[in-house]
């Protein structure tokens, strides 16, 4: 689907991957995602039944999915420290489903079906701060054609949830202690 575009940060190189460059990184991704998910300064706090899931089925799943795509980050070393995906969502999927359940049929038919989903979006510790996070995200969003994104996360995420705001999504769900945003996009933005 794509070649690689590289951005440079301050110290980290951002690029653009698909499936299959991704696929190549699987290891390292799932290193990361270990490392980013398990530490306990983040409140997500996953359990090793938790990172086994992403490693053995969730990652895998989300790799073969329609419109899937990558940015990843890399330090002066080469080394892997952040990345971010997302596909396209759609109902008879997991989240879609599990969201759609959760929300007014309105908002349902508003936001679910067809949009981009964000699946994950991971920077390694002691890289954070640095504007990694936000480069990952909007170097993705910059490359797609859908016109409308979605995504999950913690209510009370210290980091995560004024990042969302900042580049203009809103919440359209709250469940559970999660919230669901949503970013329109194209000619008719709201
Ligand atoms: C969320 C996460 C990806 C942010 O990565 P990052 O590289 O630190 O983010 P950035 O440096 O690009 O910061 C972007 C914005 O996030 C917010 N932010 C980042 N760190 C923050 C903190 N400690 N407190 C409050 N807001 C913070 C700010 O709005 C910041 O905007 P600014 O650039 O105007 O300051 C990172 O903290 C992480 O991997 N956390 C663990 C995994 C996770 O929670 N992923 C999101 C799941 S939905």
């Amino acid at each position: 689907m794509t070649n690689s575009e590289a951005t440079p940060t301050t110290t980290c190189l951002v690029e653009l991957l698909g499936p299959a460059q991704a696929a190549e990184l699987a290891d390292e991704i799932r290193a990361v995602y270990r490392t980013a998910f398990s530490v306990s300064a983040t409140r997500w706090d996953k359990s090793e039944l938790g990172i086994t899931a992403f490693e053995n089925d969730i990652f895998p799943r989300h790799l073969a999915r329609e419109g899937f795509g990558m940015t990843t980050a890399r330090n002066d070393a080469g080394k892997l420290v952040g990345f971010c995906y997302g596909y396209i969502g759609e109902h008879g999927q997991y989240w879609t489903d599990y969201v759609a359940a959760r929300i007014h049929p309105s908002l349902e038919k508003a936001w679910l079906g067809g949009h981009f989903e964000i699946a994950e979006l991971a920077v390694e510790s002691e890289e954070r701060g640095k504007g990694l996070g936000r480069a990952l995200l909007s170097t993705l969003l910059d490359s797609r054609g859908e016109d409308r994104v979605a995504l999950q996360t913690l209510e009370k995420d210290s980091s995560a949830l004024p990042l969302y705001e900042s580049l203009g999504f809103t919440p359209f769900g709250e469940f559970e202690n999660y919230v669901v945003l949503g970013q329109r996009r194209g000619t008719s933005a709201a």
